[in-house]
């Protein structure tokens, strides 16, 4: 009896032990994620990128997980389109601390350069040295506005945006075009990753909500079945693109296919420039709406309050020099 239950035990123990193992892979559990691999920069990750374990580990599943990770790695990954963002800046008492807040958010974008472009005749130190630091691939460039066009009532940056247009144009002309994405990013505004995130797909030109502008809480393109059918703004509705230069994105492509497009000075008022411009590049209809069909802030139009420098002395100066 015995040897009976004992020979009866071992027959079925190797379908017990394959039981067990079956239970204990689900092969419905979706393949785990390599890494959150989103729109930070590779440093980001190469730094600090350990995986927290969310559950007990068994070989089994680490052996599974292993030959998924070798699968997903082993596709060859398209190149990730690089983001140009052209920044126009002038020379302020905020100036250092605007660029210093606009590089810290760069610096966790993959793949960015950065055209900045003094509104100067030359270049500054101040600018210079702080590129030079900033860690990130950039192009300096310098462009004047002329005296006459800096009035209060008038567009600004006009120059400066066109000189960022042409130095991109310029170094594409002879090659054909990597893939790449325009952005107009002015350096008083607070940008979030996401933005850059949804902006580095744009086909051709894609739009986004922008928060803060416009004398309202948000502006935004109106979006139906997946197309922008019309625009949610308190300010001369019947422009034909109602969006901030901080609500749109254009790709390399779009801009190189138009050399012609650019920010006029003529007959153009300030909140018609992005219009102005859009007109000569796309139509409201191909226009892809991005952050969630334009129902979430990724950017806002935030402008620094003018620092008081009432007690700055105009005598009995400082005895070091130092730059703000
Ligand atoms: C709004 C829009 O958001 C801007 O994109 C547009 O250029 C501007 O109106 C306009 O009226 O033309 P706003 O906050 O009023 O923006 O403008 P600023 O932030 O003062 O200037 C926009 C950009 O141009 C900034 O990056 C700023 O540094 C630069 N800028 C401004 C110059 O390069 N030179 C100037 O004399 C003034
Ligand atoms: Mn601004």
């Amino acid at each position: 009896m015995k040897s009976v239950l004992c020979s009866r035990f071992f027959i079925l123990l190797p379908w017990i032990l394959i039981v067990i193992i079956m239970l204990d892979v689900d092969p419905r559990r979706p393949a785990p994620p390599i890494t959150s691999r989103p729109y930070f920069s590779p440093h980001t990750l190469g730094c600090g990128g350990s995986r927290v374990p969310l559950r007990r580990s068994s070989p089994v599943r680490d052996n599974l997980e292993k030959r998924n990770e070798s699968r997903v790695q082993s596709q060859p990954q398209p190149p990730l389109p690089t983001i140009y963002a052209i920044t126009p800046t002038y020379s302020r008492p905020v100036q250092k601390a605007e660029l210093t807040r606009l590089a810290n958010t760069f610096r966790q974008v993959a793949q960015l350069h950065w055209i900045l472009v003094e509104d100067r005749a030359t270049r500054s130190d101040l600018v210079s040295s702080f590129l030079e630091r900033a860690g990130l691939p950039n192009t300096h460039l310098h462009v004047p506005t002329p005296r006459r066009y800096k009035r209060p009532w008038l567009p600004r940056a006009t120059e400066q945006r066109n000189a960022g247009l042409a130095w991109l144009r310029q170094r594409h002309q002879h090659q054909r075009a990597q893939p790449g994405v325009l952005f107009f990013a002015d350096d008083d505004n607070t940008y979030s990753l996401e933005l850059f995130q949804e902006m580095r797909t744009t086909r051709k030109v894609s739009v986004w909500p922008v928060g803060l502008v416009g004398g309202r809480l948000y502006e935004r393109p109106l979006v139906e079945n997946g197309k922008v059918v019309g625009w949610y703004t308190g300010w001369r509705e019947d422009r034909p693109f109602a969006i901030d230069m901080a609500g749109f994105a254009v790709s390399l492509q779009v801009i190189l296919s138009n050399p012609k497009a650019v920010f006029k000075r003529r007959g153009s008022q300030p909140g018609m420039q992005e219009s102005d411009f859009l007109k000569q590049i796309t139509t409201v209809e191909e226009l892809e709406p991005k952050a969630n069909n334009c129902t979430k802030v990724l950017v806002w139009h935030t402008r620094t309050e003018k620092v008081n420098l009432a007690n700055e002395p105009k005598y009995h100066l400082d005895t070091v020099n130092i730059e703000v």
